[in-house]
């Protein structure tokens, strides 16, 4: 049983047992019924404040974070990286060691991971990740969340792919968290695009024991036979713009089209973080047809954040 999570860093999902992470899911159904219901405040973190630093643009973590932070009765505050005295030179760890005296919890999107980490080191409050190079755990458990309500809570069941880039930072948060609750994903991405080092050992430390399972297979419509999901993300992540040529033209084979989703099962659902780069690596008749579940997903964002905050900040 999990009595509690106050006071935690939330940096990778690698960092919380199957428990912890289904605790976290579970609370997060019943904020969104409760919002669903019409009970938009819901006071448990009154007087509390969240600051949030962005080194890359955003849309939906920023806004997700800032409204579920004000319905839990607190409040947040957008910070630009290059508008404090980070952007001069100030440092990471003398930034967090100040903050921490004024805020109740830290959220970051920032370029490199260990920035995350140094960051938590040296803050007392909790520091979220929201996205780095490596990872995007906040969206990841979101995503899960929405597969949970689509497919069912046993992942084991499911076939779900991703195909794209697998290097991709929310690829890396889904691996961990649908291995870390026993799950299996494959992913279909060329040679050269797989996955990071440091993450798959993760899996296998963290995500095996709990019978996580990943595997690659090269040729995506091979991958997507009589899948149950099937996801996505951009050629051209925040920072790798200098080689989207090389990009482009390594990953062209995997565009989800029509074609595509209908070698998955009839009843498939198709996923993106957004921001998406239509006709890149997703083509509107798909994002736009039958299958596309991406607003439901962007939407949970919201509602997964809020147990995020409600559980660990202090
Ligand atoms: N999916 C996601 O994190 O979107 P933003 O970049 O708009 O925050
Ligand atoms: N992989 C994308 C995710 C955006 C939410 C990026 O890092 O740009």
């Amino acid at each position: 049983m999990v009595t509690s999570l106050k006071g935690r860093h939330f940096l990778t999902l690698a960092d919380y047992t199957r428990e912890e992470l289904l605790f976290i899911l579970d609370t997060a159904h019943q904020f969104k019924q409760r919002y669903l219901a019409g009970e938009r405040i819901i006071p448990l973190l009154p007087g509390r404040h969240l600051a949030m630093i962005f080194e890359k643009p955003s849309t939906r973590t920023r806004i997700s974070f800032e409204t579920a932070m004000r319905e839990l009765g607190g409040d947040a505050l957008y910070l630009n990286w290059r508008d404090l005295q980070l952007g001069r030179g100030e440092t990471i760890e003398d930034t967090a060691r100040v903050l921490s005296r004024y805020v109740d919890g830290i959220m970051a999107r920032v370029y490199e991971h260990e920035k995350l980490e140094k960051m938590a080191e040296y803050s007392r409050v909790p520091v979220i990740n929201g996205l780095s190079d490596l990872l995007h755990p906040a969206q990841a458990l979101s995503d899960i969340y929405t597969i949970f309500e689509r497919k069912g809570r046993d992942l084991r069941r499911l076939k779900i792919v991703f195909v794209g880039d697998g290097g991709d930072n929310v690829l890396h948060s889904l691996m961990l968290g649908i291995g870390i609750l026993g799950g299996k994903i494959i992913i279909s991405s060329p040679k050269g695009y797989d996955p990071n080092p440091w993450i798959t050992k993760l899996f296998e430390e963290k995500a095996e024991p709990n019978g996580g399972e990943y595997e690659i297979v090269r040729d995506p419509y091979e991958a997507v036979k009589d899948a149950d999901v099937v996801y996505t993300d951009v050629w051209v992540s925040m920072g790798q713009e200098s080689e989207r040529e090389r990009r482009i033209r390594d990953l062209e084979p995997y565009r989800v089209t029509v074609e595509l989703m209908e070698r998955a099962k009839g009843d498939a659902v198709f996923m993106h973080c957004l921001p998406a780069h239509r006709g890149e690596e997703v083509v509107d008749e798909v994002i736009d047809g039958r299958w596309s579940i991406v607003w439901d997903q962007a939407e949970n964002r919201k509602h997964v954040q809020k147990a995020i905050l409600a559980l660990l900040i202090p």
